[in-house]
């Protein structure tokens, strides 16, 4: 495979060693090199990696102020047969990357600026991919809007960045979530579907409610009438119900399309284990929580792979949900899978993984 290469200006001296990456504390380290590209007059210009670094900003910067603001998040794996970095879906996530820009009325991203960039950038860090079980480099490329002007319009110029910071395992215990009924983080025709910036920042009021419950995270619920479930905070979300796998629909524009929901409707179905996605509403789950027939929730996302859901809080009740052995578990075996597949321990089917020589 050709891949672009560009301008490397090299650190001076590493950071690695302040790092512990046998536990990496997540999002707080951030590993020598940065990618950088700058969109002025109607094009991508000046791509470059560059020693981790601060911005400077001016205080009109348009994102600060009106929210341009899109990002993706995908990790990389120390991929245990050949010792060297591996992507998982990463050309889904350019795409995503693309389909926000549209929405939030940015500049798209030619394919050599995304995944070129990560190979190349990924290339000059490889040394920061964390080997231990469960732990990962964790991938952030973003774009704002960069015009120095305080109207409000689409910006002109644009800056985008890619870094990526070690992380460890993210929630590994199973955890209480409940239902949302007052606040929303997306209705039909607005950015829900969209990684943008402003979607997190809303939602972070109503989760910290939640958590001074006791709760971990939300389930969100349609916006005009809240009885559509949607997915739970930074994950989608999937239910068992009779034995059949049912998850949220992507048709309506409100949830982020996964990619981690889509390889876990992929593997389920190559394992021809039916999966329906369709509208499920908080009736029917608080109906199976009520006679049994629910036997598993569980949250998918790029940062937790597969979260287990210990139970599920619904007005003023709590439900527990049972914790079963992994062969009874469709989330334990697919979260099994799934990190087989991304750290080569398994047969990688569908050929999701590219290894970063
Ligand atoms: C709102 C939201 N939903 C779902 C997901 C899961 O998407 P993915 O599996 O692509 O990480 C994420 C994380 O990216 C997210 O931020």
């Amino acid at each position: 495979m050709q891949i672009r290469t560009f301008p490397v200006e090299k650190a001076a001296q590493t950071k690695i060693h302040q790092v512990n990456l046998d536990q990496p504390t997540f999002g707080k380290f951030f590993t020598d090199h940065m990618f950088v590209a700058d969109y002025r007059n109607g094009q991508w210009q000046n791509p470059r990696i560059v020693p981790f670094q601060r911005l400077s900003l001016h205080p009109a910067t348009s994102a600060l102020h009106y929210g341009q603001s899109i990002f993706e998040g995908l990790k990389a794996f120390h991929h245990r047969p050949t010792g060297r970095p591996a992507l998982f879906r990463v050309e889904d996530n350019w795409r995503r990357m693309n389909r926000s820009a549209q929405r939030m009325c940015m500049p798209e991203l030619p394919r050599e600026l995304f995944v070129d960039a990560i190979y190349e950038w990924l290339s000059v860090d490889a040394d920061w991919v964390p080997k231990g079980e469960g732990t990962s480099l964790y991938i952030r490329p973003f774009m704002f809007a960069a015009d120095e002007y305080v109207g409000i319009r689409p910006s002109e110029t644009y800056q985008y960045i890619i870094f990526g910071s070690p992380a460890g395992p993210y929630y590994p215990a199973p955890i209480p979530i409940r239902f949302e009924f007052k606040y929303s983080r997306a209705c039909e025709g607005g950015t829900g579907a969209a990684k943008a910036a402003g979607n997190y920042g809303g939602s972070l009021y109503p989760a910290q409610l939640a958590m001074e419950e006791g709760y971990r995270q939300l389930i969100w619920t349609d916006a005009c009438r809240h009885q559509i479930i949607e997915e739970s905070g930074t994950m989608n979300i999937f239910f068992v119900i009779d034995g059949r796998v049912i998850t949220p629909s992507i048709r309506r524009g409100t949830i982020l399309e996964g990619i981690t929901r889509d390889s876990v409707i992929q593997l389920l179905r190559h394992r021809n284990i039916t999966v329906e996605e369709r509208d499920i509403t908080v009736d029917e789950v608080v109906d199976g929580l009520e006679s049994g027939r629910l036997t598993e929730v569980f949250g998918t996302g790029t940062a937790a792979s597969v979260a287990f859901i210990s139970g599920i809080g619904y007005r003023d009740k709590h439900y527990d949900l049972p914790e079963l052995s992994e062969e009874e578990s469709i989330a334990r075996q697919m979260k099994k899978l799934l990190e087989g597949i991304k750290y080569g321990t398994e047969a990688d089917p569908f050929g999701w993984v590219t290894i970063v020589e």
